[in-house]
């Protein structure tokens, strides 16, 4: 028996043991008895060939246009690229009209399922009919073409009408990830100069319930350019008063309900602004990554059928991140709905009402593809196989993960406790800004290397440099993508200088710098180490050193944070924050307490630090900066690199010595 094709019958012991053995093995086939739905080979030779006429072909072919477009690429402003740029088309309809049209809007386009077990079956009929009277809704507030509305909604379906009516009536859509804080709303509101802000009554989470809209309301203050919000009658019981100001908010279902039912489809050019998703840079400042219609829609539908090797006739696909982040935008709503698939949609924690809850919905649907990431693996794995163990899993057939570099115990973990070792897992590798995966296997055609996102996919150009700009051909490097592709960001939101700076400034307009390194091994094989600015990944989620450092700072009793990341076993980093108290002020649990709740408080509980160190002063050169990399080494528990460039040498130890403390108290 072979790699695999493993038999996980017995106990957790016998498990245990073979995931031992297994961690020696590099490479996994496909799955014997895998049956590929999607062929794909044509593809990456058409690809290779003419990487335009192959991206036009499949635009032709995946997408439905009102007016055919006749340019492919256009080059001449790089890095200012535009795709498709003649043609014209709506993506509600693409993901909505088409389906109906042919006959399939009975088809379940989402099985919600609430977090007290709750369920709603919502089809393609059901979601054309919401869009529609939702964005005569908005029009109706006055929402135009080009306009920002502001999403701040938890995982229930009016999500994706809420997305779905933007896109029909040309509105860029703003979504902001539910677990942000309302301050992070208002700013994200106010950047974007939001309209209009869809957000909910109240919200759930593990039986406890919270007001958001009075919250919402709390931080919003006076918004010059804020005209409306829409408010949401959210599953469960609503949690106080309500405040609703008159003239100014209405809710979801009385706009619905006063709405005309009809909403035609309106053609957009291809480049029409889509969304704008604010995500972590290397400034306490929010980059507004901006992407497109038709170019966005196309990468995100491509790469859903052939990296998960979707049938929308049999499949049933679930995507178990939050519709707030890039996955969910593009692998809960437009890549699914845009080809017809069928999906789940859980509103819920995947440790309530117990730690089974994932794998009693994967067994109550049926799911064949589900989607994670390595954190949600690496708790399941905590919580122990006997959650999975209760339920038959078989109807799996493909496991994805996102996020962060996944580990080798944990994909092997997956691979045989989840997937029973019949599934291929495709380790996808991409970011806010690609749109739609870039370097992922191709279930069941790539061979599979744990912990390696493997190849590039069809039409997509990575490669490694140096830090001088040298093709790095094996070993570790500087990731960077070398030609345009369709669903690429096309700038930061009002922010064309620090998208070309961030992105396009390091090796010229034409090479796009992803800010990961990466390692490339004598197969071709892409292994992602990690960010090379200070971005932290937390739990797979994007967070700046910065804008933790800022909203720190913040606080009265600070006078100086830096954040860095520590390893961490569950959450792949964990933030560590060095802090200097004002006066004479020292440290302790309850400051401590008191400074995370005030992150939670500015950024989002996940921005909160794992440990605060009380520093008397910080590791700085004769110019004052902070070196943050003694802070890494000295988190991570490395050999401190040079210190001689310290204006003070001594703080170090001061420092490392707090560290060591910090942990033998754990
Ligand atoms: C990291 C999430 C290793 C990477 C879709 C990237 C990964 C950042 C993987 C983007 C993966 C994402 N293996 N690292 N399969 N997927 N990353 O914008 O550092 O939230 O640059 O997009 O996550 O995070 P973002």
């Amino acid at each position: 028996m072979g790699p695999g094709h493993i038999d996980v019958g017995g106990t957790v012991a016998d498990l245990a043991a073979t995931l031992e053995d297994l961690l020696a093995v590099e490479s996994f086939d496909p799955p014997a008895g895998f049956t590929r739905r999607r062929p794909v080979d044509a593809d990456r030779a058409a690809a290779d060939a003419d990487p335009q006429a192959f991206w036009a072909d499949a635009a032709r072919e995946l997408l439905t246009w009102d007016k055919p477009f006749t340019q492919v690429l256009d080059d001449t402003k790089a890095p200012f690229y535009t795709w498709f740029a003649d043609g014209e088309l709506n993506l509600s309809a693409n993901c909505l009209d088409r389906h109906v049209a042919a006959g399939r809007g009975e088809r379940v386009a989402f099985h919600w399922r609430g977090e007290e077990g709750e369920r709603r079956d919502v089809t393609y009929a059901d979601l054309l009919a919401d869009t529609q009277r939702l964005a005569n809704g908005l029009s109706a507030l006055g929402v135009r073409a080009g306009d920002v509305v502001g999403i701040f909604l938890p995982m229930i379906p009016e999500v994706a009408v809420a997305m779905l009516a933007c896109a029909r009536i040309g509105a860029v859509h703003n979504v902001v990830f539910g677990g942000f804080a309302p301050s992070a709303v208002r700013e994200r509101m106010e950047v974007s100069d939001a309209k209009v802000l869809i957000t909910v009554d109240g919200a759930r989470r593990k039986g406890r319930r919270a007001p958001v809209k009075a919250a919402v309301d709390a931080e919003l203050g006076e918004l010059p350019a804020l005209e409306h919000i829409v408010v949401v009658r959210g599953p469960g019981e609503n949690p106080g008063e309500v405040p609703m100001t008159p003239g100014r908010d209405v809710w979801f279902d009385e706009l619905l309900a006063g709405a005309d039912p009809d909403c035609p489809a309106i053609p957009l050019p291809a480049e029409h602004p889509l969304f704008i998703l604010y995500s972590s840079g290397s400034t306490a400042k929010p980059k507004g990554i901006l992407h497109s219609t038709a170019g966005y829609l196309l990468g995100a539908t491509y790469t859903h059928r052939m990296v998960f090797d979707i049938d929308p006739d049999t499949d049933v696909y679930w995507c178990s991140a939050d519709v707030g982040w890039i996955t969910g935008h593009s692998y809960i709503v437009y890549g699914p709905l845009s080809n017809g698939a069928t999906s789940v949609m859980y509103e819920g924690a995947p440790d309530y009402p117990d730690h089974d809850i994932w794998w009693r919905i994967v067994e109550e649907y049926r799911v064949t593809v589900f989607y994670t990431a390595p954190t949600a693996i690496r708790s399941c794995i905590k919580w122990g196989a006997e959650y999975p163990g209760r339920h038959d899993l078989s109807s799996l057939r493909v496991l994805g993960t996102v996020g962060e570099p996944i580990n080798p115990k944990a994909w092997l973990w997956y691979h045989l406790v989840i997937g029973g070792g019949r599934c291929p897992i495709v380790d996808t590798w991409w970011q806010t800004e690609t749109g739609s995966v870039l370097i992922s296997p191709l279930a069941g055609v790539t061979p599979t290397r744990p912990g390696s996102a493997t190849k590039p996919l069809p039409g997509i150009s990575p490669a490694l440099l140096s830090e001088d700009g040298e093709p790095v051909t094996e070993g570790t490097g500087i990731l960077v993508i070398t030609k345009p592709w369709p669903s690429m960001l096309r700038t930061l939101y009002k922010d064309d200088d620090r998208f070309v700076e961030t992105y396009f400034s390091r090796f010229g307009p034409t090479t796009y710098v992803v800010g990961d390194a990466a390692r490339l091994d004598a197969d071709g094989y892409f292994w992602i180490i990690g960010r090379i600015d200070d971005v932290i990944n937390v739990s797979g989620h994007r967070l700046s050193t910065a804008e933790v450092e800022s909203a720190i700072v913040a606080h009265e009793a600070v006078a100086e944070a830096a954040v860095v990341a520590e390893p961490d076993e569950q959450t792949g980093q964990a933030i560590v924050a060095f802090v200097t108290l004002t006066g004479n002020r020292a440290g302790d649990a309850a400051t401590e307490a008191e400074l995370r709740e005030h992150v939670a408080r500015r950024i989002g509980k996940l921005a909160r630090p794992r440990r605060i160190i009380w520093a008397d002063d910080l590791p700085k050169t004769r110019s004052g900066k902070i070196m943050r990399r003694l802070l890494r080494d000295v988190a991570a528990g490395r050999e401190l690199g040079d210190v001689t460039t310290l204006r003070d040498p001594a703080v170090m130890a001061v420092i490392t010595e707090a560290v060591r403390a910090a942990h033998d108290d754990e």
